[in-house]
């Protein structure tokens, strides 16, 4: 058969909270512009993240009631841990309350000896965290990520030659931790290779420089390389994470992405020694090391989470998921990032909006018009969230102007996503309507999640 289905059914529902056009102007303008500000019930299709928003299965709902809620040595918490364990291969695991939580704990840490970290790309909370811990977030993405596009198997490698010129040099002695994201989330949910992994790894090996996964989305990940790169298509998934991991001294893990879990989140590591110090953080930030923010009924849930992710029929039908919605973009003439990355389809704003420019947020004009049109949540990963001033407060813009359309596991169906696709190509369709956006309000750190906006005139 060639009709990839949903490997599931659905047991329990909950209502889409349906709007009409006027109310959203209406909500848009109370929210100041900014969708995250923005109340959920008028919100038809929330496409903001794919993180925390999955749908539990029944044996996580199972687990939920099985925790153990003991604060210390709860059999949750062994649980969880030999399931990291068993499917990272890594031997020590903290529990924290998200992925943001296991950030702030090893960067404090690191960031007490040296002050510069090198990532393919960080996301904005990870970048945020290395920031304010005193040190700097350096990316260097391959030369295929630089045009969203043209099509490449691995966009989301690292621009390896670039990582060595630098740890080759005097910097090296500065550098705290070497970082993957995989899948590379803000550079448009493209895929690392597993050679790119294994290359990286050597590098770092070879100047002494600890390396780490930021792992939240690595089922998906794996499922590339086996899809994708010679030699792993018929590979186990299961066993081409192990090997991902075999070549890092730990991962970053937020589970609300590839853990199918609402909440929570990990570090895991070889080294006993930064455990050490990290768990002294944990306990006057988090939690106890059985527990680390979580719930035992969390820990329960991540650890099923952990396990169903690598299902291959799972994977099979979320990778065609996303692909459907990209091809019938595509099939419209409307711009995205090819090809389409793993947990999201990412719509390039610079060709959406061309007549507006990088500094009136082209990315923020598609997100409004996609949510007045279609009661829509987008974000824009664009010049808001990523944009820096220079010193006479002219924007710096990000490399690029991008709108994920991201999608939560396990929870939209077919029909849903042909929705999504006639408001996007609608929109597209009176792109010459929009109007470009300036900032009246905005945060020091992590502006995109608060700033205050206005059309421009
Ligand atoms: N790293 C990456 C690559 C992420 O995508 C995220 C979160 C985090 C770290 C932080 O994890 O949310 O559990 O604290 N990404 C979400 C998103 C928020 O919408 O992409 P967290």
């Amino acid at each position: 058969m060639k009709t990839i289905i949903e490997p599931f059914k659905i047991k329990s529902v909950e209502p889409l909270y349906f709007t009409t056009e006027e109310e959203r102007i209406e909500a848009l303008q109370e929210a100041d512009y900014n969708v995250f500000l923005l109340p959920s019930q008028k919100v038809i299709i929330d496409l903001l993240t794919d993180s925390g928003t999955s749908a539990m299965s029944s044996r996580q709902w199972a687990g939920i009631m099985m925790g153990d809620e003991s604060y210390a040595g709860s059999p949750s918490f062994f649980r969880f841990e030999k399931t990291v364990q068993d499917i990272m291969g890594l031997p020590i695991v903290i529990p924290t309350h998200q992925g943001r939580g296991a950030e702030k704990i090893l960067f404090t840490v690191l960031s007490q000896d040296k002050k510069t970290y090198i990532s393919n790309t960080l996301f904005d909370t990870t970048r945020a965290n290395i920031e304010f811990s005193g040190a700097v977030g350096l990316d260097f993405p391959c030369e295929e990520a630089k045009n969203p596009g043209i099509p490449a198997p691995f966009k989301g490698n690292m621009d390896v030659v670039k990582l060595e010129k630098h740890l080759a040099g005097p910097e090296v002695k500065d550098v705290a931790l070497v970082i993957l994201t995989v899948t590379n989330n803000s550079g448009g949910g493209q895929p690392v290779s597993m050679e790119n992994i294994r290359q990286t790894s050597e590098i770092c090996k070879k100047y002494q420089v600890p390396f780490f996964l930021d792992a939240c989305r690595f089922a998906e990940n794996a499922w590339f390389i086996k899809q994708r790169e010679n030699g792993y298509r018929d590979i186990p998934v299961k066993d081409i994470v192990r090997e991902m991991f075999s070549y890092a001294n730990g991962c970053l893990m937020s589970a609300k992405k590839d853990a199918f879990a609402n909440i929570g989140g990990f570090l895991a590591m070889r080294d006993t020694d930064l455990a050490v110090r990290c768990r002294n953080l944990l306990v006057i930030t988090e939690g106890f090391p059985t527990y680390g923010g979580l719930a035992g009924r969390d820990l329960e849930a991540i650890a099923i989470g952990l396990e169903e992710i690598l299902d291959e029929h799972y994977l099979a039908y979320r990778m065609r998921s996303i692909t459907y919605l990209s091809d019938k973009l595509v099939a419209a003439g409307v711009p995205v990032m090819l090809p389409p990355g793993g947990h999201a389809v990412y719509l390039d704003a610079k060709r959406f909006a061309e007549h507006i420019p990088v500094d009136q947020y082209p990315g923020i004009s598609v997100v409004c018009a996609l949510y007045i049109k279609g009661g829509i949540r987008a974000v824009e990963i664009g010049s808001l969230m990523f944009g820096k001033y220079d010193a006479g407060g002219q924007l710096i813009p990000a490399v690029h102007e991008l709108v994920r359309l991201a999608i939560p596991r396990r929870v939209y169906t077919q029909s849903h996503i042909d929705y999504i696709a006639e408001v996007i190509i609608e929109v597209f369709n009176e792109r010459k309507k929009m109007t470009g956006y300036k900032i009246i309000e905005e945060a020091l750190l992590l502006r995109h999640f608060t700033a205050k906006l206005q059309p421009m005139d």
